[in-house]
């Protein structure tokens, strides 16, 4: 079964590698797409990319995505933590999202500890660094092959 996922990386994703790399890694947001566009091709899943850092192209993104995508796999990143329209957008798509995080938000400052998008996921994945994109890869795939 070939299954269309949507990548959404949200603001200051575009900096990883440069970007505090001793929490988010020393591999750049192009690398790691190639690498996750790889990884799902082997399983026959296409997987399609979008980065911004503004949080209603972000909105419009997750709108479009009920036209083609199964499934989306999203690092919100700050929005995680302070976006009602991003969690609205959410909900108004009847296409299952995973929250992902590369750092393990829970042993961070408080304010890291509170997601207003988790309670409108499918599941959340958080704090394996960079695979915690490939296991929403993983998670997704189950799901939607109904195995788990
Ligand atoms: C992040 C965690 C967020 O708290 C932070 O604002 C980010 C990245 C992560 O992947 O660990 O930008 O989503």
């Amino acid at each position: 079964m070939a299954h269309k996922l949507l990548l959404l990386n949200g603001p200051n994703l575009n900096m990883l590698g440069t970007r505090e790399p001793e929490i988010y890694g020393a591999e750049t947001l192009d690398g790691l797409v190639a690498a996750l566009k790889a990884y799902a091709a082997e399983k026959s899943i296409e997987v399609r990319d979008y980065q911004s850092n503004i949080e209603g192209e972000l909105v419009t993104a997750i709108q479009e995505s009920r036209h083609w995508a199964d499934g989306i796999f999203f690092n919100p990143g700050a929005y995680t933590h302070t976006s009602v329209a991003l969690r609205d957008a959410i909900s108004s798509v009847d296409v299952p999202v995973i929250e992902l995080h590369i750092s393990n938000v829970h042993a961070r400052e408080p304010f890291r500890h509170k997601s207003m998008l988790s309670a409108v996921c499918l599941g959340v994945i958080a704090g394996f660094g960079r695979n915690s994109y490939f296991l929403a890869i993983d998670a997704l795939e189950r799901h939607l092959n109904n195995s788990g």
